[in-house]
């Protein structure tokens, strides 16, 4: 199918404003289109001719969504929030890459100065079994909402907050549970991964808790409980091909992973140690 609405209200022709200026490029999208998550869902090819190239790739599909509404046909519907990179709604597919060229870069911090005058565009939701469609571009994130449930927390007490300084935390350790906690929940790297696997949003979780002290009353029962959280939604295992790190757009490392697996043996051995008596008093028995 071919919707021919985007080009009907063309702006402009290419390379307007001169060297220098605001240009114009005309692109060709093939965009997925899926009315719900019973649809079967196919490629659709719209026309968007006269983009400009200030704009994000979120606005140009406001752009074309425009058209697309004033021609009476309906809009493509696609994920966003914040739209500065930092909230992880948005996420695409472009060209088969998971939020597109850019590296280190969000969807919506994605501009339109990365692409050429006459290119082609495969734009399609993420691919995951966890993920379902809900429509077109838009898939449903709870399983990453689950995995949080499951751990993603610590036990602290209530009233006063503490002096910043009470707890001292060695450089290195805030460093990297800073680094792990910029992940925002995208889903690129479960795209991204040909198993499906969400292990370097699980990795990130655990990791941004389990350096710090807060989070080590729940250290072993977090890894565990989100591991098995994890497998349980249909995610697949990890086989360190590393296409998770590089579509991350926060950039989370491999090294997450590891430290998440570290976690895991010490857990899964302390809980194997832990002698029977102790384990029937529940979980407040010696770690
Ligand atoms: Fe918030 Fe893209 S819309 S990260």
């Amino acid at each position: 199918m071919t919707t021919t609405a985007a080009r009907s209200s063309a702006p402009g022709s290419p390379a307007e404003g001169g060297a220098g200026g605001p240009r114009t490029i005309n692109l060709t999208l093939h965009v997925w289109r899926q009315s719900g998550p019973s649809d079967a869902g196919r490629m659709v090819t719209i026309d968007a001719p006269g983009i400009s190239t200030e704009m994000s790739f979120l606005e140009m599909l406001d752009v074309v969504n425009e058209r697309l509404t004033l021609a009476g046909d309906e809009p493509i519907a696609f994920e966003h929030d914040c739209r500065e990179g930092i909230c992880g709604s948005c996420g695409m597919m472009v060209n088969g890459v998971a939020h597109g060229p850019q590296r280190a870069t969000t969807v919506c911090q994605l501009h339109m100065r990365f692409f050429h005058d006459g290119q082609e565009l495969w734009i399609e939701p993420w691919r995951a079994e966890p993920f379902p469609v809900i429509k077109d571009l838009v898939v449903d994130r709870r399983a990453f909402d689950k995995v949080i449930q499951a751990g993603g927390y610590i036990t602290a007490p209530t009233g006063t907050a503490p002096d910043a300084n009470a707890i001292p935390v060695p450089k290195p350790d805030a460093d990297a549970a800073f680094e792990a906690a910029n992940c925002i929940g995208c889903g690129a790297c479960v795209a991204a991964c040909p198993n499906a696997s969400a292990m370097l949003f699980t990795a990130a979780k655990v990791t941004h808790l389990g350096l710090l002290p807060q989070g080590q009353a729940e250290r072993d029962s977090r890894v565990l409980s989100m591991i098995a959280t994890h497998d349980s939604l249909g995610f697949g295992s990890c086989t360190n091909i590393g296409e998770c790190s590089a579509a991350c757009p926060k950039e989370i490392p491999l090294e997450a992973i590891a430290r998440l697996n570290g976690d895991l043996l010490r857990a899964a051995r302390r809980r194997r140690r832990r002698p029977p008596r102790d384990r029937r008093r529940g979980s407040g028995a010696a770690r």
